[in-house]
Formats: C-alpha cells, sequence, structure tokens
C-alpha cells in the first residue's frame, strides 16, 4: 500500500464525487463536510459507476440506479436497492446480488492533490 496523487483539490466540487482510475481501480472521491473520501468507484449492487450522477447527502453516497446508500467515513451499507418501491422492482432486483459494504480507502492532502492510499 502506498499515497498516491489521485486528484487535485481545486478539481473536487463539494459533495461531487469525482471518478478516478488508478490502475484498473475505479474510485470517487469525495470532498463534504470539510473532509475528503475515497471509495470503491463502481456501486456494490449491479457496478454502476457511482461519478454517474452519485449523490452525497448526510455523509453518505447514493447509487442513482436503484438508491443503495452506503455511509462515505466507513463504507457501511445504509440502505441496498430500495428504489422504485411500487412496482417493488428495486426489492426484486436487489436480490440479484448479496448485499455489501463499501470498500474505502485512507485520503490524506499533500500540497494540491488529495492522496489516497491504495
Ligand atoms: S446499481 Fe447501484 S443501486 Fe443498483
Amino acid at each position: 500500500m502506498q499515497w498516491r496523487d489521485v486528484v487535485k483539490v481545486s478539481k473536487l466540487v463539494q459533495d461531487k464525487p469525482k471518478m478516478v482510475n488508478i490502475g484498473l481501480k475505479t474510485l470517487i472521491v469525495v470532498h463534504t463536510n470539510g473532509s475528503y473520501y475515497a471509495t470503491e468507484g463502481l456501486c456494490r449492487h449491479m457496478r454502476w459507476p457511482l461519478g454517474l450522477g452519485g449523490k452525497v447527502e448526510k455523509g453518505c453516497i447514493r447509487c442513482p440506479l436503484h438508491q443503495t446508500t452506503h455511509r462515505l467515513d466507513d463504507g457501511g451499507l445504509v440502505e441496498w436497492s430500495p428504489f422504485p418501491m411500487f412496482p417493488p422492482y428495486g426489492r426484486v432486483v436487489g436480490k440479484l446480488s448479496r448485499k455489501k459494504d463499501l470498500p474505502i480507502y485512507e485520503t490524506r492532502v499533500v500540497g494540491d492533490y488529495v492522496q489516497v492510499k491504495i
């Protein structure tokens, strides 16, 4: 594991996930409430890229597809595929894959860059 520069601080918009690729991995980096977070960039439900429409709210990242939600600080699962409720399609497709937490990565800011330990 080593620290890698992944994105310039100036390129991050508050509460907007920024998708970055490091080797074969896709991550998102988020600046919210004065902190920087880095997580796996693909939704744990059906691998939607969270940088495309993912919503940051109350310290969580929510996937736009079926609204699976994870905490940014520890990756813990908050809600698994609840959308849409009627018809109950979300719950049906939610059963297509096992519930999982979102892998997270340590971050720090050095100079102009957010670094991720990966
Ligand atoms: S792909 Fe993200 S919630 Fe279904």
